[in-house]
């Protein structure tokens, strides 16, 4: 890393990481010197998995490289941004209906800070319908969900959820 390096900080709650996330760290990767996957602590929002486990699973999916950061923040995006040097908050636009509350997030944090720019990235077309959500509903009854996130976190899943397939 030297300081003309860029850096991209791709936020969310990651519970789980399902492949469309992994789309677009992937095309991040592409643009950015480095990118820091950051999973929000967010001890309001109930969630499947703690924040722990969702690092940790994101760790497993992808190699570790000094490209790719994998951390969590808590507060505000933009003070963690300054805390690492972003320049960049990378969203997944998936469809029309992602627009509206990421464009008032963007728009939020623009406000808070003229320092970082929001960079949305397309999903690939097959990830269009994914989301941690709808996954998490598949499993709880049991629908198989193949394909649809890494493979660990398919493992992870079958422990919390005993009829999975
Ligand atoms: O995966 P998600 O749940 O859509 O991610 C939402 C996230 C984590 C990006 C957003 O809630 C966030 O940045 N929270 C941190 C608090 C913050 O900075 N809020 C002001 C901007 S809206």
């Amino acid at each position: 890393m030297d300081n003309t390096d860029r850096v991209a900080i791709y936020p969310g709650s990651f519970d789980p990481l399902t492949n469309g996330h992994v789309d677009v760290i992937e095309r991040a990767m592409k643009i950015f010197d480095k990118v820091i996957v950051a999973v929000l602590h967010n001890p309001s929002k109930k969630a499947l998995f703690s924040v722990e486990e969702r690092l940790d699973m994101i760790r497993q999916t992808f190699s570790t490289s000094s490209r790719l950061v994998v951390d969590s923040f808590s507060g505000l995006l933009v003070d963690y941004a300054r805390q690492t040097d972003a320049t960049a908050i990378i969203r997944g636009m998936r469809a029309i209906s992602d627009f509206e509350s990421e464009f008032q997030m963007a728009l939020m944090n623009r406000r808070l800070s003229r320092d970082v720019q929001t960079i949305f990235l397309m999903t690939g077309l097959r990830w269009i319908f994914t989301s941690s959500s709808i996954i998490k509903e598949v499993a709880v009854f049991g629908g198989d969900i193949t394909g649809m996130v890494p493979h660990v976190v398919k493992c992870k899943m079958k422990e919390k959820f005993p009829l999975l397939q």
